[in-house]
């Protein structure tokens, strides 16, 4: 292990993830929902960002300015690589926190978001931290934090230990981690299949080992493998932040503040005779057994008066990015799957169809007719949102100004699909953030900007570009040997893809 890395996993990249939670305008609605002032946007700072596509993402895309830092020098440079691309206003460095957290050449910050950071470091780089967003983060201000917690990691932190144990002790240096976690596995395996009492008093590990094997070497060598790994419980969460004056604001996962699908009836009873708010959410924790929470912390978060929090909703504005046909009347929460009530659900899904955007006001009137209240609106607008069928849009001006950054952004990451799928998120000035779009759609959009018009002529491109690197399409596990099999199934692709996805990229931007 190379000496930079104080016990963290540098040996193996990170994944190419996108967290919209890091996004100033998904902040915005959340803080609206839980009726606090919104933060202002502006200068915002990303610490740990991994291969630096949500950093990326957003500077190009809302406009604002971003500083960030992480110390893998090879993720760092890749990082860099976009922000060259793009062109946007952001500023990457491979500097470890120490070091970037006590630079005195950095402004003052609106956010600063850390995912998948909090758990996986040593209490000196969590002082660190804390001290920079006490000395850095501006009044009014948000910290957005992701954090294994507890009671979701009771059972398995053992089995952690145990993986972490046997790579270290077990694994034979100069192998690699891959090698090492393969060992591991198959180590706990042949463990398992001795049937140990812990398994018997822990039903529930076989399953998350199950799903544990299913995951990428490099998600499992972060996620698992490092020195340092410590899920913490909210209340201790309290206690770190408090020397940078930050009090819990709301949830960052939406779907997180809507208790309707998460609690019973007789749990949301009990969560209300809890008087203290801190306290509430350790209770929480518990009836949802939570297991990785996104939070975000305010430096002086206030309340907005019920007016106030309504007059702001209303002016908020969203798009509906999901095919109205595709939407399921489903959703599904701690407490099970919820069926959405039709006579308020069918009426908001109709008037949003058309992706076009719209304020919540607007669409206050447009389902008046159906006898739907704002109070209904906007709970159900959030549910949405969580649902991933909204989002919300930024002001006009502002799109008009990201685009150039986000056509540079995502002509660049489309050319890099030629290769691999490895990056499957595009840039949306309207939405602020990132899109998902799969490697084939991306090639798709890469054919149409070479001008290639018709779903016809992109197969004819797209197959020309797996042909030069001699790969063919998985399909259900199965490769699809025959140029036939790859042409219909990139046919079908395509077909939908015109129908389906492209009018809806078109209305965010991106295509
Ligand atoms: C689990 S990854 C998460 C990356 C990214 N936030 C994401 O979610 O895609 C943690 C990242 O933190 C970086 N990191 C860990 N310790 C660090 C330190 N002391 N200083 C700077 N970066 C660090 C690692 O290089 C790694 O990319």
């Amino acid at each position: 292990m190379n000496d930079w890395t104080a016990g963290y996993m540098a040996d193996i990249g990170y994944t190419y993830g996108y967290y919209r939670e890091l996004n100033p305008l998904h902040a915005r609605l959340a803080f609206l929902n839980s009726r606090l002032v919104p933060p202002e946007r502006g200068v915002h700072c990303e610490l740990g960002f991994g291969q630096g596509i949500s950093a990326n993402i957003h500077a190009a895309a809302s406009c604002s300015t971003w500083y960030a830092t992480d110390f893998n020098p090879a993720q760092a440079a890749f990082a860099q690589s976009l922000a060259a691309a793009s062109g946007a206003d952001i500023h990457l460095a491979d500097e470890a926190f120490s070091e970037f957290c006590s630079r005195s050449d950095l402004p003052d910050f609106d956010s600063i978001g850390l995912h998948g950071i909090w758990s996986w470091i040593n209490d000196d780089n969590r002082s660190i931290i804390v001290e920079f967003i006490r000395r850095k983060l501006k009044v009014g201000g948000f910290v957005y934090v992701s954090y294994n917690t507890q009671p979701g990691w009771a059972a398995m932190a053992p089995l952690r230990d145990l993986l972490t144990e046997h790579s270290e002790v077990m694994g034979v240096a100069g192998h690699g981690i891959v090698n090492r976690i393969d060992g591991a596995i198959a180590f706990a395996e042949k463990l398992f299949s001795t049937q140990p009492k812990y398994l018997k008093s822990n039903p529930t590990v076989a399953e998350r080992f199950k799903s544990l094997k299913t995951h990428s070497r490099n998600y499992l060598a972060h996620e698992y493998f490092n020195r340092d790994w410590l899920p913490m419980p909210f209340s201790r969460m309290v206690q770190w932040l408090a020397p940078a004056k930050l009090a819990f604001a709301c949830s960052a996962d939406y779907l997180s503040q809507i208790d309707a699908v998460n609690l019973t009836a007789e749990q949301q009873s009990l969560l209300r005779d809890v008087p203290d708010a801190m306290f509430q959410q350790t209770v929480r924790d518990f009836m949802v057994n939570q297991q990785f929470r996104k939070d975000y912390w305010a430096r002086g978060a206030r309340r907005l008066s019920e007016f106030e929090q309504v007059e702001s909703l209303r002016a908020h504005r969203v798009m509906m990015v999901v095919p109205r046909a595709d939407v399921p009347l489903k959703v599904t929460g701690s407490a099970g799957e919820a069926t959405l009530q039709e006579a308020i659900y069918r009426p908001i899904l109709d008037g949003l169809a058309d992706h076009r955007i719209q304020s919540l006001g607007d669409l206050e009137k447009t389902v008046k007719g159906a006898g739907i209240t704002f109070a209904q609106l906007s709970h159900a607008v959030m549910l949405l949102a969580a649902m991933g069928v909204l989002v919300s849009v930024e002001d006009d001006e502002l799109t008009a100004r990201a685009r150039r950054h986000t056509d540079q952004l995502n002509a660049h990451l489309m050319s890099k699909a030629r290769g691999s799928s490895e990056i499957a998120y595009l840039a949306s000035p309207v939405s602020g953030g990132g899109v998902s779009v799969s490697r084939f759609e991306q090639l798709f959009m890469l054919a149409h900007a070479q001008g290639k018009k018709s779903p016809a002529d992109w197969v004819e491109s797209v197959w020309a570009e797996l042909s030069v690197r001699a790969q063919r399409i998985i399909k259900d596990g199965k490769t699809l040997e025959s140029r036939e099999e790859n042409l219909a199934e990139l046919t079908l692709q395509a077909e939908i893809f015109a129908a389906k996805r492209a009018p809806i990229l078109k209305s965010l931007q991106v295509f």
